[in-house]
């Protein structure tokens, strides 16, 4: 080991949870989010709902306490950023109802991305990103950093499948989709659970491993708040973030949760790569899913990850993902939208 590495025991940190819960409408995310919200900070632990869904957390506020912020429309992510930043040093946790307005409601990411095309690129969409990204990511960075847990839902778009029953007879299914949000987000969360019209709740992605993989009827939703209060009480606390050097901006040094960056991550994605894994001080390298990036001769290796993961990799690491992901991959200028077209979805 160079002297500037040091090995120590491995130590979990952190008790602050990050949770996505996310499904059709009427699956069960406003009451789950209440429940577990609950449950993670006890009888007195101080709750805020924002609420984009015009009041409808306060159907259930009779079986739970809460202070509740009513955000209408516009749903500008860098205004969310802001009011956590603002509130989350007064309240246990703050519930986001839905995050999804923030990407596709009016003022949302996407809006934004629109609005910048037409002003900044004579309507081009790529173009737009360079204004619509930093809004997300601000966003995000402010998800992460709040100072109190975090719940955010999402909605699914929803689908019908034809689905032969025990009889053999042909039945439509009602299933629930990609959640709206941008597609890396789920990266970011501590927990990912999946909901669906029977109130049943699937845990789809889980740092926290008693919860892992782990699916809970409907009516046995509350068990996943118990859980990960018991595996967060048994985390170290937070080591204080390192200053950045070089007046970068601290919302870069949030950009990779489970690391302590030491330095200032600058130029490419393969500079950044280097730079972080540099940072993470982990010989095992950089874990992005099930990829695992080394660096070899100074240079990560970034040959098997795919268009997705690299995605997900530069929104990390708070670069312009196309630009510089061509870059890497070699493509050309992509002929389809940057965006898939709007569903057909109620907000
Ligand atoms: N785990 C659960 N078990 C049983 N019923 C549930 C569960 N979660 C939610 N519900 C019920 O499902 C209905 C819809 O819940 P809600 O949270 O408002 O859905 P969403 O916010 O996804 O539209 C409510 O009547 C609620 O009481
Ligand atoms: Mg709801």
């Amino acid at each position: 080991v160079s002297a500037r590495r040091g090995i120590q025991p491995a130590v979990r940190r952190g008790k602050k949870a990050r949770i996505a819960l996310d499904g059709p409408a009427g699956s069960g995310k406003t009451w789950t989010a209440l429940m577990t919200a609950r449950e993670l900070v006890g009888e007195e632990g101080r709750i805020l709902v924002i609420d984009t869904e015009r009041g409808s957390a306060s159907l259930y506020s009779d079986e739970f306490s809460f202070d509740e912020l009513v955000w209408e429309p516009p749903y500008d992510p860098r205004e969310l950023a802001e009011t956590l930043a603002a509130e989350s040093g007064k309240y246990a946790v703050i519930v986001v109802d839905s995050l999804s307005h923030f990407w596709r409601g009016e003022g949302g990411t996407l809006d934004i991305v629109d609005a910048s095309a037409r002003r900044d690129a004579g309507g081009n969409r790529m173009g737009g990103w360079k204004t619509g990204t930093p809004a997300q990511n601000t966003m995000v960075d402010a998800l992460l950093l709040a100072r109190c847990h975090v719940i955010v839902t999402m909605r699914a778009a929803t689908e019908w499948v034809m689905e032969k029953d025990e009889k053999g007879k042909t039945k439509p299914r009602k299933i629930g989709l990609a959640p709206v949000q941008r597609n890396d987000l789920d990266f970011e969360f501590t927990v990912v659970a999946d909901l669906d019209l029977e109130h049943a709740i699937t845990v789809s992605k889980s740092r926290c491993h008693p919860l892992a993989d782990r699916v809970f009827p409907a009516g046995h939703g509350p068990k996943l708040g118990q859980i990960l209060r018991g595996w967060l009480e048994s985390a170290s606390p937070e080591q204080p973030k390192a200053e950045p050097a070089n007046g970068a901006a601290p919302a870069e040094a949030s950009r990779t949760p489970q690391a302590e960056t030491k330095a200032p991550i600058s130029g490419n994605v393969v500079d950044r790569v280097a730079a972080a894994i540099d940072a993470l001080g982990d010989k095992r390298g950089l874990f992005l899913g099930q990829h695992r990036i080394t660096v070899k001769g100074g240079k990560p290796d970034l040959s098997g990850l795919d268009r997705m993961a690299l995605s997900t990799l530069a929104a990390e690491l708070a670069v312009t993902p196309d630009d510089e992901i061509r870059k890497i991959t070699g493509e050309t200028v992509p002929a389809g939208p940057a965006v898939a077209p709007d569903e057909d979805i109620p907000f």
